[in-house]
């Protein structure tokens, strides 16, 4: 079993400041297609090389400290696609759960879903079911991987448990509140991400997180997912360590 290992020089040498990494960071994964055309190949190897560079960031987040990491991997919109494309991507989450659980679990990884994955294919759901079973106790990086996702679902979801509690005189209405509304949501207990990236240049959040993402910073990068590396990651960070965050207040100076 492989235990990841920090490379600290690597990171010093691209300007990093170690003491401010996002506690979370969530990522749009996209461009598998795009990047299989540009290479002539169909689209199912796109997502091949996508889980691939999955694979890679979920160790380098784990190893630069990221306590929370949240990757889109399928959208309540992305059942419009062919079935033939649901398929290979349903068969690829599979896979991935089942050959990188051993190595998740050695490294301390706890795997959580988001969305609603009891629409999954039964074969899919059992695995993932299994491996955030078998890795519920880890203490280290928090993989959320979002799953049949859609952020209006999820507020939907959110608001539906909340009257229903309201009903079961669980809860006053008086009582709802940003903090409470935040405990009924999937990501319960993560954070707000301080960091958004999206791969392949597109410049929309496709309904991740909607509420979630009020205040984080959001890098755009041009490479396509696949192509999406340790250094593509740190250049993200460089770039959100470098931006002035202001939540609705004027810069310090001014004051
Ligand atoms: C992201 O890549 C993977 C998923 C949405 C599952 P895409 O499949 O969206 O690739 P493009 O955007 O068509 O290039
Ligand atoms: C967002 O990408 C969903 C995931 C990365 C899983 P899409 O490729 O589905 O988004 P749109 O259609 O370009 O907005
Ligand atoms: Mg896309």
């Amino acid at each position: 079993m492989k235990i990841w290992k920090n490379n600290m020089r690597k990171i010093a040498s691209e300007n990093i400041d170690m003491d401010r990494i996002p506690k979370h960071i969530a990522i749009i994964m996209d461009g598998n297609g795009r990047w299989a055309k540009q290479q002539g190949m169909p689209r199912t190897m796109g997502h091949r090389a996508g889980v691939e560079a999955l694979r890679n960031i979920v160790r380098f987040s784990s190893n630069l400290g990221v306590k929370y990491l949240t990757v889109y991997a399928f959208s309540t919109e992305n059942w419009r696609r062919p079935q033939s494309e649901i398929g290979i991507l349903m068969s690829l989450l599979k896979e991935y759960v089942r050959k990188e659980l051993d190595e998740l679990n050695a490294n301390n990884v706890k795997i959580r879903i988001l969305g609603d994955i009891y629409q999954l294919p039964k074969d899919v759901l059992e695995s993932i079911l299994f491996a955030c079973q078998k890795t519920k106790d880890n203490t280290g990086l928090i993989f959320n991987l979002a799953l049949n996702y859609g952020g209006r679902a999820e507020l939907i979801m959110a608001i539906k448990k909340i009257i229903n509690d309201v009903q079961n005189n669980y809860l006053e209405t008086e009582e709802i509140n940003e903090n409470l509304f935040d405990s009924y949501l999937y990501t319960a207990g993560c954070p707000e991400p301080e960091l958004l990236i999206r791969t392949s240049g597109e410049m929309r959040l496709s309904n991740f997180l909607l509420w979630q993402v009020a205040y984080s910073e959001i890098v755009v990068v041009k490479e396509c997912w696949p192509d999406f590396n340790e250094k593509s990651l740190h250049d993200a960070i460089r770039t959100y360590q470098n931006r002035e965050r202001r939540f609705g207040g004027i810069k310090k100076v001014e004051e």
